[in-house]
């Protein structure tokens, strides 16, 4: 597959060319969805919530992000690749924030990197984008302020959260950043913001109008149920798929039809 680059990202916005990102964390769905030419896989912290059942992401270290993204890496074939930095590895100082998305670039073999926040973080974003990491913002519904937020709603729905959504977006453009994700934003404020902006936004649960979309592969596979946002679409069920395989499975074995002539070494 034809290898994609910060650059394929940035042209799709002047071709209009819709931007398809999916979440990924293991070797075996990396090469799977990597094979459907894929523009983007993001190694998400929201593996805290999928992959470690934890309640939500902020548990997730730095290594862990650098120890999913060396497997996604080993399965992915052209995909550009992008990892989360997790919460409390680039807020505490310029320093702290260089290194791990080093890190992140060196050991883990990814790409880019992806940081939650605004203004707020403006400087620590400016130096891992100066340090040559190329980075995507997150705004909106950044689930690593969970504790600020109270609970996953929608955000930007005031007149002063909307302007503040605009220009932190802004902001975050003029100190390097190449694509935005806008997570559970009205879609008219997608809309303005993409409008706004000469990089890409990439909309989860932010309406149509953005330059791309991005879902969280199990949700979106139907693997992870213990929440499902109004924004997911599922384009399988592979849960009740594999629950279905794995009862036949213990049928099968315990009626003694499971090994067959075909599966036994003579
Ligand atoms: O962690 C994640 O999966 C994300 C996506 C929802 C964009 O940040």
């Amino acid at each position: 597959m034809n290898k994609k680059t910060v650059l394929t990202i940035l042209n799709k916005k002047q071709s209009k060319e819709k931007i398809t990102m999916l979440t990924c964390y293991d070797y075996v769905t990396a090469k799977l969805i990597s094979s459907q030419d894929i523009d983007v896989l993001l190694v998400g912290d929201s593996l805290g919530n999928v992959k470690l059942g934890y309640e939500n992401t902020l548990p997730v270290t730095i290594d862990d992000m650098i120890y999913h993204t060396k497997s996604v890496k080993r399965g992915n074939d052209g995909a550009l690749l992008v990892t989360d930095m997790p919460f409390m590895s680039y807020e505490i100082n310029i320093e702290d924030a260089i290194k791990n998305a080093a890190r992140i670039i060196k050991e883990g073999g990814a790409q880019a990197v992806k940081v939650e926040g605004g203004i707020e973080i403006i400087d620590k974003i400016k130096a891992i984008s100066d340090a040559k990491i190329p980075v995507i913002g997150h705004l909106g519904l950044t689930p690593q302020a969970i504790n600020k937020f109270g609970s996953f709603k929608v955000q930007g729905r005031t007149k002063e959260a909307h302007n503040k959504l605009i220009s932190d977006a802004q902001a975050l453009e003029k100190v390097g950043i190449f694509a935005v994700v806008l997570e559970a934003v009205p879609e008219q404020l997608a809309k303005e913001v993409t409008e706004r902006l000469k990089i890409p936004t990439i909309g989860i649960g932010a309406g149509r109008y953005c330059d791309g979309q991005v879902l969280v592969v199990d949700d979106m596979l139907g693997m992870f149920t213990d929440f499902t946002p109004k924004f997911v679409k599922k384009y399988a069920n592979l849960g009740e798929t594999i629950k279905t395989a794995v009862k036949n499975y213990i049928d099968e074995v315990k009626e003694g039809k499971f090994p067959q002539k075909e599966n036994i070494y003579k």
